[in-house]
This record gives C-alpha cells, sequence and structure tokens, in this order.
C-alpha cells in the first residue's frame, strides 16, 4: 500500500530546508492532502528543521490554512502520468457525477472531499485512487458508485456498533 506520507515527504524534500519557502511549501501540501493533519505538522517542523509550534503558528494564522478534514474521506485521485495513459480521466469524472462535487470540494454531509493530486506511488496499480489511507488500484469508472456506497456504508456501521 502506498504511504500517505510519501507525497508529503516528497514537497518537503523540493524546498530543500528552505525556511523562506515555508509558507508555499505549505500551501502545497494542504492542496495535495486536503488539510495539515498534526503528524503532517510534525512532518513540516522535521523537514524544515523548526519547531512543530512554529510551524503551527503559521497554519493558525493564515485562514487558508485547514487543520482539520473538511470531510470524514478525502478521495485522492491520482493525475500522474501513469495513471492519466490508464485513464484516470474517467475515474475523476465518475467520481464528480457520482457525489456531484468538483475538485477541491465536499459533499454537503461532509462524508467525501475531492482532491486531485500527483502519483500516489501505486503506478502499477494504475489508475489508482486513494481514500483516506487506503489505497485502490486497477479501478474501473464503472466501480466508482459501489466503491463510494461501501465506504459510506462501512462508515454508518461503524457509527452504529
Ligand atoms: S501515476 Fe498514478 S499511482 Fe503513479
Amino acid at each position: 500500500m502506498a504511504d500517505q506520507f510519501e507525497t508529503v515527504r516528497g514537497i518537503i524534500g523540493r524546498y530543500h530546508h528552505d525556511r523562506s519557502r515555508l509558507i508555499q511549501a505549505m500551501y502545497e501540501i494542504q492542496d495535495a492532502m486536503g488539510y495539515i493533519s498534526d503528524p503532517i505538522l510534525a512532518m513540516i517542523a522535521e523537514g524544515f528543521g523548526i519547531a512543530k509550534s512554529e510551524v503551527a503558528g503559521v497554519a493558525t494564522f493564515y485562514p487558508h490554512f485547514q487543520l482539520k478534514a473538511k470531510a470524514r474521506f478525502v478521495i485522492r485521485c491520482c493525475s500522474g502520468v501513469v495513471c492519466e495513459i490508464c485513464g484516470n480521466a474517467a475515474l475523476r469524472e465518475a467520481v464528480r457525477k457520482t457525489l456531484r462535487i468538483k475538485e477541491g470540494e465536499a459533499t454537503r454531509d461532509g462524508m467525501f472531499l475531492l482532491k486531485v493530486g500527483g502519483c500516489l506511488g501505486a503506478c502499477d496499480q494504475a489508475p489508482a485512487l486513494m481514500i483516506n489511507e487506503t489505497l485502490y488500484g486497477k479501478v474501473r469508472p464503472e466501480d466508482i458508485p459501489d466503491l463510494l456506497q461501501g465506504v459510506a456504508r462501512g462508515a454508518a456501521m461503524g457509527e452504529k456498533s
């Protein structure tokens, strides 16, 4: 399974510990992940060689930064080259149609948020997408409604138990 933090590590690595570009890196990370969770704040601090409280201070100062998920499940559709060749555009369209949301939007019930980002590190399973930390590979557009229904149903069952 792909490590969701690989994306974050990759972004941090591109900034070469340059503290003057911290905010830019944080914007990029939020765009990729949907929000900046506590473990990600810690990764950013370590990557830039600064205190976590300093990164948290930046995140709370600027209203654009989200420290909590806007939705219970973040769907991350891959836009990497391999997935694009394998038809990820149709997958994204199926997600948009099924949930009636655009990229970057959350469903009204707060269940799903759609993000489109770079390679998920699972090119051998293209086209791929992730829902929170779970990777789904070789997904077909016609699988999307059942897949999303199953995730929502599983969440509802979890609440009842
Ligand atoms: S290009 Fe999609 S997982 Fe790598």
